[in-house]
Formats: C-alpha cells, sequence, structure tokens
C-alpha cells in the first residue's frame, strides 16, 4: 500500500461521514519532516462538526488506529502523522526484491503505440554531437515510456536525400577516387563536403555543378543513383558502429528517400482542400494565423523540400503506426519547423496533428564555441567515444588492476559516462562537453552511480550472497531511511520523467540515491552480526536493483565490478 493512502484510510474511519476523496484531497506533505511525513488540517470540518478545529483535531487523535504509524500528533488545528518508517521500509523492500525487473512499473500508456523520431544524421556526413544527443534522449526516453507501458517505435529519419548528394558529386566527380573512399569513407566524404564549400565561395560554378547533380539524381540518373546508393551505404555501415557501441537499435530506417514517391500525395492533398498559395512561382501554405512564416512545400523548379518529406512522413507514421503520440527528438534550432509541421497538419484538419511533439534539446558546445559541421569544426563522435574508453581504461587500471573483463567493462564506463554526462542535463539546457570531468569516477558523473552498484553487489558478494527472500527487511537504525525513502519514490519518478519527456529526472535520481547509499554505507556497518544484517544486505540487494534499472532506463549498462 502506497503510504498517502495508508493515511487515508486511517482517516476515513474515523469520519464516516466525510467523502474519501475529499480527505485524500487535503491530506497535506510538509516540507518540514519535523511536522510529519503527512499533515491533515481539520479546518474544513470545523462547519460541519460545530466545533473549533483545534478541539477537532483533540478529539479525532484518540480515535485513530496507530498501526503503520510512529506517532501521530496534534499541532494548532493539524493532525500530523509520522510513519511507522520500520513496517513502511520494509514493505518497500519486499516490494522490490519480489520483482525487481517491474519494480517502478505502471500502466500510464495502456499500450499506445508512440512512434520516436531519433538521431537522424545525414548522410556523408559525419555524426555530430548533436545526433548524439538525438540518439540517447530518443532511446532514453523510448525505455522510460516502455515501463510505463507505451509501446515506443524507434524511427532513424536519416537525411539521405537533398542537395548536399548534388555537391558531393561534384567534389567527387572533380577531386575524388573511389579507392579514397572505400578505405575511410566518412572522413573521405567529408573532406570533399569541406574541400567543396571552400571552393565555392570563390568559385561558383560549382554551386551550378552541384544543383545539376542533384537534379539528375531526382530525375533517377543512373550514374547519380548508383553514386548515391554507394554513399549512402557506406555511410549507413559507420552510422552502424556507433548505434552498436551505444547499443541503440530502431523499429525502421525509413529516412528522407523513403518519402520520395510519397510527397504527390501531400501536394494533392493540400490542394484539394485549397490550402496551397502562389508565391513568387513557389507554392506555399500560409500560417499567419499561427503567427508563423509560410511552409515552403514546393520550389519554383518543382523540388520538394525538407517539410513537404516530413509531412508525407507525418501521415505515413499515422497509417502505419496510428500512434498515440509522435515524437521528434530534435534539435532546438528546428523548433520554427515542428511548429510549421504541425500547424500545417491542423490546417489540413488532422485532429492527431495535437498529438505531435517536439522533443527540443540544447547545443553541445566546446570550449564555449558552437560546433559546424559546414566548416569542418566538429567532434567525431567515434573518436569520442573511444577516447571515453581509453580513459576509462586508465582509471580502472588504476584503481582495480586484477579486474577481470577489463576492456569489456572499460566499455561499459567509457560509453555510460558519455551518455549519462548527456541525460544528466535537462535537455533544453547547452552544455560544454569536457571529457576528463565527463569519465570522472567522483562527482555527478555516470560512473559514480555505476560505481555505487558495483560496490553493493560486492558487499553482497562478501556476505556469501544469501537468501533474502523470506528474511524479515524491518531496519530500525534511523540512517537507512533516506535511502528507502528514495526507494519507494522510484515509480513516481518515472512517470514525471515519462510525462516531461525527460530522462534527467531518472539520471538525477539515480545520482541522489547512489549518493544516499554511499552516505548509510558511511555511517551504518552493514556487515556486522546482529538481527539485522538480513534486513541490510535486503536494503543493499535493493538499492542494485533500482541503480541497475535506472541505468538501463538511461541507456547506460551497469558492470557488476569495476
Ligand atoms: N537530418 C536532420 C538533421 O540532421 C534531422 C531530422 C529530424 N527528423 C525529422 N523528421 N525532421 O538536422
Amino acid at each position: 500500500m502506497d503510504t498517502k493512502t495508508q493515511v487515508v484510510e486511517a482517516l476515513a474511519k474515523v469520519l464516516p461521514d466525510i467523502e474519501v476523496i475529499d480527505i485524500e484531497a487535503k491530506i497535506e506533505r510538509p516540507k518540514d519532516t519535523t511536522k510529519g511525513d503527512y499533515a491533515f488540517p481539520v479546518f474544513f470540518l470545523a462547519k460541519q462538526l460545530h466545533q473549533a478545529p483545534q478541539q477537532i483535531a483533540q478529539d479525532l487523535l484518540p480515535k485513530i488506529d496507530q498501526k503503520g504509524f510512529e506517532k501521530i500528533e496534534v499541532v494548532g488545528p493539524y493532525l500530523n502523522f509520522f510513519l511507522d518508517k520500520v513496517t513502511v521500509g520494509a514493505g518497500i523492500l519486499d516490494e522490490i526484491l519480489s520483482d525487481p525487473a517491474n519494480y517502478g512499473s505502471s500502466n500510464l500508456g495502456d499500450g499506445g503505440n508512440v512512434s520516436i523520431d531519433m538521431s537522424s544524421p545525414n548522410i556523408a556526413k559525419p555524426m555530430s554531437m548533436g545526433h548524439l544527443r538525438s540518439t540517447v534522449i530518443g532511446n532514453a526516453l523510448a525505455n522510460i515510456l516502455k515501463k510505463v507501458n507505451y509501446n515506443p517505435i524507434k524511427i532513424n529519419h536519416l537525411g539521405d536525400w537533398g542537395t548536399q548528394f548534388g555537391k558531393l558529386m561534384t567534389a567527387y566527380k572533380m577531386w575524388g577516387s573511389e579507392e579514397e573512399v572505400t578505405a575511410d569513407p566518412i572522413n573521405t566524404l567529408q573532406k570533399y563536403y569541406v574541400r567543396f564549400h571552400q571552393e565555392a565561395e570563390t568559385n561558383p560554378e560549382l554551386d551550378e555543378d552541384a544543383r545539376a547533380w542533384f537534379k539528375k539524381l531526382e530525375d533517377g540518373d543512373p550514374e547519380a543513383l548508383h553514386l548515391w546508393e554507394w554513399f549512402r551505404e557506406e555511410s549507413l555501415q559507420l552510422f552502424m558502429k556507433i548505434y552498436d557501441l551505444l547499443d541503440v537499435h530502431f523499429d525502421s530506417f525509413n529516412g528522407e528517400a523513403f518519402y520520395n514517391d510519397k510527397m504527390d500525395e501531400v501536394v494533392e492533398l493540400l490542394e484539394s482542400k485549397h490550402l496551397l498559395q502562389e508565391s513568387k512561382g513557389a507554392e506555399i501554405v500560409d500560417l499567419e494565423k499561427y503567427n508563423l512564416n509560410p511552409a515552403l512545400i514546393k520550389k519554383s523548379d518543382g523540388a520538394t523540400l525538407y517539410i513537404t518529406r516530413d509531412l508525407a512522413a507525418a501521415i505515413y507514421r499515422k497509417r502505419t503506426y496510428d500512434f498515440v503520440q509522435s515524437l521528434y527528438v530534435v534539435g532546438n534550432e528546428q523548433q520554427n519547423h515542428f511548429k510549421q509541421l504541425k500547424a500545417v497538419l491542423k490546417e489540413m484538419d488532422y485532429d492527431w496533428s495535437d498529438s505531435i511533439h517536439h522533443i527540443p534539446f540544447g547545443l553541445i558546445t566546446q570550449g564555449g564555441r558552437k560546433l559546424s559541421t559546414r566548416k569542418g569544426h566538429i567532434i567525431l563522435l567515434e573518436v569520442v567515444l573511444n577516447d571515453a574508453i581509453d580513459l576509462a581504461k586508465k582509471q580502472i587500471a588504476a584503481k582495480n588492476p586484477t579486474l577481470a573483463n577489463a576492456d569489456k567493462v572499460a566499455e561499459q564506463v567509457g560509453v555510460g559516462a558519455v551518455v549519462f554526462h548527456d541525460l544528466k542535463n535537462e535537455r533544453l539546457n547547452s552544455f560544454d562537453f569536457d571529457l576528463e570531468e565527463v569519465v570522472r569516477f567522483e562527482g555527478e558523473t555516470g560512473p559514480y552511480v555505476q560505481y555505487a552498484r558495483a560496490r553493493s553487489l560486492s558487499i553482497l558478494r562478501k556476505a556469501g550472497n544469501p537468501d533474502l527472500s523470506d528474511a524479515t527487511k524491518k531496519i530500525t537504525d534511523p540512517n537507512a531511511w533516506e535511502v528507502i525513502k528514495a526507494l519507494g519514490n522510484y515509480g513516481d519518478i518515472i512517470q514525471k520523467a515519462a510525462k516531461e519527456y525527460e530522462p534527467s529526472v531518472i539520471a538525477k535520481y539515480t545520482l541522489q540515491l547512489a549518493k544516499d547509499f554511499n552516505q548509510y554505507y558511511a555511517h551504518s556497518k552493514i556487515l556486522v552480526e546482529d538481527d539485522e544484517k538480513l534486513a541490510r544486505l535486503a536494503l543493499v540487494k535493493a538499492v542494485s536493483d533500482v541503480l541497475e534499472s535506472g541505468l538501463t532506463l538511461l541507456g547506460v549498462q551497469a558492470p557488476d565490478e569495476m
């Protein structure tokens, strides 16, 4: 039983004439814990009972069943309830240990489908830190939503069509070679891309040529199509390496090119609904009543645009998945694009346009500087992850030189550190990336949480991993309460993270739980032989279960030893 229900039931028994929901609505959770875990103000009864509030509280007190409470006090017109921490705590520990994998689950989503547009890097360019953010935030949201019983569908809307292909083809034809691309695809393609932009500044013919190549591609020219497929395949293979490292998997790789043959229908629909207007030869949808710039659907040369593809994608997803929510985990700089997308769908009379949510996030900077692919300042994600793994390896070698599987653990710690660092920040905040800080074992880091869990497992091993299922889980040591209370909040925390689309809620929770646990461990001897030893070990086990669960929701692995 939830601890608030316990208070409601105790009061309902002595207030038979008052509706239970009214009692429930009045119960408060005092900030100051000296006023109890819950407080019940009785003012609202004064009129009905023709008595002074203070008197009412005094009269009720002796009638209330004290079971499950340490004490109940009257302070003025308030009844203050102090939970019997020992009994309540044992209940929480029992619940966790009886089914650790499901602890914290709920049925908020009732099985509804949620499509999540995430990662979505651009082919022939390196995956940027921004795409890393989209990947890890999207993946964590998918895990969190699943835990509250939604059915997430992870879609990688690859940027695999667009003028960048024209530029690449021009560059490849002028300066490239097949051997060079095959040997090191992304870096080579990136090099062509950067060189194209440098030279195009003084040579406008390059832009002309690139436009012509892209036109050929759109018209289905075999050579252009062949090059496109080749560039796409090579890039995708490298992206897959990163997804494997991050252990992120997708349900669909339908990218922009997938909608090539699905945009005519969108344009026809817009026409039939009289939403298209001509403006300087281009086709637009006016969005003035939304206070937005017009959505440009078709350029004067007939080329379709980013938003046209997104309209086709949104309609396709609704038809294919019948989603209850459709999320787009994309940087905050595209806010306007998603407002326009929603507004156009609304104008098309799709009532489901309200279920579309842009989940924006802030920038990652380095030394305070914004990163841009065009100019080539970009941190290559693969390099970052590999550097993090190397740094983790060094730390492990210093801390635990005899560790078995040290390489595997270094990967879990290094990659986990990068992912955790990203997720602990509220997603809209921008943050600076400093690798040394990210991989530290102390402070607000992923390795700190992983380490707290590994330590709890090592305590259990030292105790010989006893069977805890039938052990009484009552702990009288007051130091244990903060930890148990935090464990009891886990389900609420997950729901909050799901409702706010905010993985940082979980990341912050795991940091706090790890900190509370370390503090408890510093003050209380766990392995001492007394009546409560098994109960304390049950607490240790519950902490390790919940930390593992929280890290897993974030997409961070939890090594058993480190
Ligand atoms: N490829 C785009 C970019 O890197 C992100 C695509 C986001 N998804 C979408 N459906 N528009 O900026």
